[in-house]
């Protein structure tokens, strides 16, 4: 059987749950596993939180990581959208991350306003472009819809 991992970093609750809908989806065609980042120095305040995130500062994941990704057939990797771009775990994450080459790669995000979304998963695509990935696809989920599976079988419809 192939193998898949969803990887994702989730602060409240939002991108885990539509990574649990993902894992569950992959898991009827491959062998999945799944990697929760968890960095060990998130600050809990919402500016500063901002502020480092726009800053493209990469947090410090200090548990055990699998980094190589060769094994996997799929890799999907999740992040929220934070001041318009990826969470500083996945920053982390996808910049030490390596195995991509001719990979396929699905990237997902959870949003709130929607301000900088495409451009969370545009810079995110590029990053694992540049490391070979393959075919690259994306969807989005607004924090309002992540507990509905119908919105989120529409919008990964395709991808798996
Ligand atoms: C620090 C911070 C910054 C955020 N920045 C944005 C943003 O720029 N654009 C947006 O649409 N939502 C933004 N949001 C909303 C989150 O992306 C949204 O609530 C997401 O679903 C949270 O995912 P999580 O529950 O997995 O942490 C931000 C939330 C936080 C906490």
């Amino acid at each position: 059987m192939k193998r898949a991992i969803v990887v994702y970093y989730s602060y409240s609750g939002n991108t885990k749950k539509t990574a649990g809908f993902l894992k569950d989806k992959i898991t009827r065609k491959f062998q999945t596993d799944v990697l929760e980042l968890k960095p060990a120095d998130e600050s809990r305040f919402f500016l500063k939180q901002c502020v480092r995130a726009f800053r493209k500062v990469q947090a410090d994941l200090k548990q055990d990581l699998i980094l190589d990704l060769k094994d996997y057939d799929l890799i999907a990797l999740g992040t929220p959208v934070w001041a318009f771009g990826m969470a500083p775990a996945m920053r982390s994450y996808i910049d030490k991350c390596k195995g991509l080459s001719e990979k396929k790669v699905i990237l997902f995000a959870t949003y709130g306003s929607g301000v900088g979304k495409d451009k969370c998963v545009q810079e995110m695509a590029e990053i694992v472009k540049a490391k070979g990935a393959d075919e690259v696809r994306s969807f989005l989920i607004p924090h309002y819809d992540v507990k509905n599976g119908d919105v989120f079988e529409q919008k990964s419809n395709g991808l798996v």
